[in-house]
């Protein structure tokens, strides 16, 4: 069993994570309405892969007899500047979560949760890919920043990925 506090982390990880996919279904809705349906796409795929991590989250309290507690996720903003800037700040709130997931993985060594830890490297790996991911789509945005022609490209080259993909990277 976990100690309260990890128990805690754990779960506000699930919280997390499923406001992460509330974050990318926003952004998904944003740019539905500016007719960018490959970015919508995209991040409507990716706000289920973050649905996924969640459950992966809650299959793994629950396997260990956790107490699953989800709490309230917050109101998402409708409006963003201008697409680029949905993806700048996806990225921002990865290195949120890797930050969150680097806090945690720590937390579970200070309180002996070590059954935990692959499931905690699992998310490690896969913020490093995330963050790849989304650095990669901006520095591309930063590139193409006020050019139609080239916003319309990328949009088409997000048009792309495909259900379980790994979000454009290699
Ligand atoms: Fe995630
Ligand atoms: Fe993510």
């Amino acid at each position: 069993m976990f100690s309260q506090v990890m128990l805690d982390a754990l779960n506000d990880q699930i919280n997390m994570e499923l406001r992460s996919a509330y974050a990318y279904l926003a952004m998904s809705a944003y740019c539905e309405r500016m007719h960018f349906r490959g970015c919508a796409k995209w991040l409507r795929l990716q706000s289920g892969e973050e649905l996924g991590h969640a459950m992966k989250l809650f299959d793994f309290l629950r396997d260990r007899d956790g107490k699953i507690v989800l709490k309230a996720l917050p109101d998402m903003p409708v409006d963003f500047p201008a697409i680029p800037d949905v993806f700048q700040q996806a990225l921002e709130h990865e290195i949120a979560v890797s930050e969150k997931i680097n806090y945690i993985y720590e937390l579970a060594f200070k309180e002996k949760a070590y059954a935990a830890g692959p499931q905690l490297e699992w998310f490690l790996t896969e913020q490093i890919e995330e963050e790849k991911t989304a650095r990669d789509i901006v520095a591309k945005f930063n590139l193409v920043r006020n050019d139609p022609a080239a916003l319309l490209d990328m949009d088409r080259e997000l048009a792309a990925r495909t259900p379980g993909g790994d979000g454009g990277g290699e």
